[in-house]
């Protein structure tokens, strides 16, 4: 194991579905950084396969965990154990999914029994996880956790759907239980809200070319590439950020702080501010 800023540290990463997910490079870079993992993904995601492939190359173990299962999590936490030889310091929740988004349906009728789906396996997830840790006191002290989030959970995106609450949901959990394990272990919980990245997750929401070009064009940065997510994580992972907690850090370029840019104003619209009339006479 090389030296690194996360010598020494053990965690688990949930979410590594394919060499394009955030969570494969946030595993390659803990990695690289002296970290010693566990690999987690559903069952589904795990059977597919590739996860062995990064578990090979990073000395990992994968453990198959549907994160919306307490007892699973409870078994994934108690294996992880046993393989760290003790407590972990980091946790990576990288995990998203809406079945509305899936099936294509508009977020004026959405199906219900759908919604309550995204929300558990997108948010209340990390809730379950946070819990399980919480009670068997699994991570040590001045441990980080960090979830992933998009600024939909504050500014409105037309086809970012129910995602748009799991993720507001999302930041809150962090905010919430970050108070309660701050106070028993100084844990840390925080959310990173990541720009658009081409990832089967991203790519499955409607839109997603014009999601990534116009926050692309509007941040003095440019978008954050998953590497770049990958390298933040590994810092909010190390003892470099000890004090930072309950926050949603946005990784995105500036693009949130943003109203308009030169490359808008001169290379992007076509639009001759009449959109409206135009969808009107429709
Ligand atoms: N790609 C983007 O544009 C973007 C931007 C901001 C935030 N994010 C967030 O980053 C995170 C990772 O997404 P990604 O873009 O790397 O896509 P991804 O598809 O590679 O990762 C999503 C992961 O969630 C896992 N998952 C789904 N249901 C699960 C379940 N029941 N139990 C356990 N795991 C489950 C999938 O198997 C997959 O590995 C998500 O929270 C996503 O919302 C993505």
């Amino acid at each position: 194991m090389k030296p690194g800023l996360l010598s020494g540290k053990k965690g688990i990463i949930f979410g590594a579905l394919d060499a394009n997910s955030i969570a494969w490079k946030v595993a390659e870079k803990a990695h690289e950084n002296g970290a010693e993992l566990v690999l987690s993904n559903a069952p589904i995601a795990v059977r597919k396969g590739d996860i062995y492939q990064l578990a090979e190359k990073t000395h990992s173990e994968v453990i198959a965990t549907d994160v919306t299962r307490v007892d699973e999590i409870e078994e994934l936490f108690r294996q992880s154990r046993e393989i760290f030889s003790g407590n972990m310091d980091f946790i990576l929740h990288s995990v998203g999914m809406s079945p509305n988004v899936r099936k294509g349906l508009h977020y004026t009728d959405l199906d219900y029994n759908y919604m309550s789906k995204t929300l558990d396996v997108s948010a209340i997830s990390l809730h379950k996880i946070l819990s399980v840790a919480y009670k068997t006191d699994a991570i040590n002290d001045w441990g980080s956790v960090v979830a992933l989030s998009y600024i939909a959970a504050q500014r409105t995106f037309s086809t970012y759907n129910d995602m748009a609450q799991a993720k507001a949901m999302l930041e809150s959990i962090c905010r919430s239980f970050g108070y309660h394990y701050g106070m028993k272990r100084k844990v840390r919980v925080n959310s990173v809200s990541q720009s658009p990245t081409v990832t089967s997750a991203g790519t499955g929401v409607k839109g997603f070319n014009s999601f990534y070009n116009f926050s692309n064009c509007m941040s003095p940065l440019g978008n954050s590439s998953s590497e770049d997510c990958a390298d933040f994580c590994v810092a909010m992972f190390s003892d470099l950020t000890r004090k930072v907690t309950m926050q949603n850090i946005f990784h995105d370029g500036g693009y949130s702080t943003m109203g308009i840019s030169d490359k808008l104003i001169d290379d992007c619209f076509v639009c001759q501010g009449d959109c409206h009339e135009k969808h009107d006479e429709q």
